[in-house]
């Protein structure tokens, strides 16, 4: 049996301290060991997107990082985007446009849409296009999803105070 070795993570903003094999991927920390569905598994591969966290501020598919390649860093979920019961202004508005249908690759997108907004607050239409270029969606199309972007990057939705 594989050597278990000590992993120090922060998710949204709680600490823990777990064991893990040196092949337990980031995505099974945060879905199985601590329970944060929201963030979905699908190819595993790291060619569908659902699986993106932000990993010390930057958008990772969470499939192709190892577990203890993430010790002491600080990890955002979707579960971490709503301030209490307000939502991120990135989810309003992917309500407001309608930009899921199953929801699959939805919190995958929030993900790197919030990941491009940190860096780049005003993007262009192209811009937000590169920015989630590595979320697949088989049912929405993009233009919604897009559309909800753009309208968060253009100070349409508020944040909420915390
Ligand atoms: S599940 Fe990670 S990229 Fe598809
Ligand atoms: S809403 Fe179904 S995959 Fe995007």
């Amino acid at each position: 049996m594989a050597e278990m070795h000590r992993l120090r993570i922060r998710v949204n903003g709680e600490d823990y301290e777990l064991y893990v094999r040196p092949k337990t991927l980031l995505v099974e920390v945060i879905r199985d060991h601590l329970g944060l569905t929201g963030t979905k598994r699908g190819c595993n591969s790291g060619a569908c997107g659902a699986c993106t966290v932000i990993l010390n501020g930057m958008a990772v598919k969470s499939c192709s990082v190892l577990a203890l390649q993430a010790d002491g860093a600080e990890v955002l979920t979707v579960e971490g985007l709503a301030k209490g019961s307000e939502l991120h202004p990135l989810q309003k508005a992917f309500l407001d446009h309608g930009a899921y249908q199953c929801g699959f690759c939805t919190s995958g997108m929030l993900m790197s849409a919030k990941a491009l907004l940190d860096e780049n607050p005003s993007p262009t239409k192209e811009e937000i296009k590169e920015g989630i270029h590595g979320n697949l969606c088989r049912c929405t199309g993009y233009n919604s999803i897009v559309r909800a972007i753009a309208a968060v990057a253009e100070g349409k939705y508020e944040e909420a105070e915390r």
